[in-house]
């Protein structure tokens, strides 16, 4: 039997995950500024989630900017808000012509208002779109995501008693979307870097060396395979 035999290209993934890294690398093979790494990345969005909504997918979300992220220097940082800034303004209004419904995971008071404003506009223009779900995790952190849910439910004033997976996971940023059956990190490191921590718990996970800007439909498909020949128990055994 050939590799290719095991795959059942009808088990597409549900909800896919992808941490965007390597655009430095990228630049750096090249010698050109880092910038230029984030601007070619940013080029092949549309491509991308085209390709995974045609292969089935019904929710892609992109760590675009975690909370480390505001680490790096200020140049960088600040040449990364531009680019969301140009992404919103050009990707937007397509993937909205395309019915995407874009959804937002992250702080919104630490960027600058003119983006945030953007952003809650592009989210409600979109929000009664029927394609596939695209979440942009921007200033988005997995533990900030997990201890501003454990303060809203102390807001809430809700019980010890009725502290659950249902009553938790209402109160994080991905509220309503269904957890990543599979996570892609691109660029070689083998590292979840503090995304989707508490909503993984069961993500198959798949990482290619390959850098972000090169990551095309060729290597969605590639991902995809991988994840059809998986097989996931949850805990449980083999036919239960
Ligand atoms: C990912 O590329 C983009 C962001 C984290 C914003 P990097 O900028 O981390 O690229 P490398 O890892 O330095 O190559
Ligand atoms: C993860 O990449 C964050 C994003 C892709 C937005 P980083 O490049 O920031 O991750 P580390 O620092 O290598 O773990
Ligand atoms: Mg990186």
């Amino acid at each position: 039997m050939t590799p290719s035999e095991h795959v059942d290209n009808t088990a597409a993934p549900q909800h896919v995950a992808i941490v965007m890294d390597g655009n430095g690398r990228w630049a750096r093979e090249r010698e050109l500024p880092r910038e230029q790494g984030h601007q070619h990345g940013r080029i092949k969005l549309h491509d991308v989630v085209r390709a995974f909504s045609e292969r089935g997918v019904r929710y892609l979300t992109l760590y675009a900017f975690s909370t480390e992220n505001w680490r790096r220097p200020s140049e960088e940082v600040e040449g990364l808000m531009t680019l969301a800034a140009e992404a919103i303004k050009q990707d937007a209004p397509r993937l909205h012509q395309e019915g995407a419904r874009l959804v937002h995971l992250g702080r919104k008071d630490r960027i600058n208002p003119d983006i945030a404003a953007a952003i809650d506009r592009v989210v409600d223009m979109t929000k009664g779109n029927t394609g596939i779900t695209l979440s942009v995790a921007f200033d988005y952190g997995g533990r900030e995501e997990i201890l501003e849910a454990a303060r809203t439910l102390l807001r809430d004033d809700i019980t010890p008693d009725d502290v659950n997976e249902s009553t938790f996971a209402s109160r994080l940023f991905t509220n309503g979307l269904p957890d990543p059956d599979l996570i892609i990190r691109t660029g070689g490191e083998l590292r979840i870097s503090n995304f989707l921590l508490w909503q993984a718990a069961y993500a198959e996970l798949y990482f290619t060396p390959t850098l972000w800007p090169d990551f095309g439909p060729e290597e969605v498909r590639k991902a995809l395979d991988s994840y059809a020949a998986r097989k996931r128990r949850f805990g449980a055994l083999d036919g239960e």
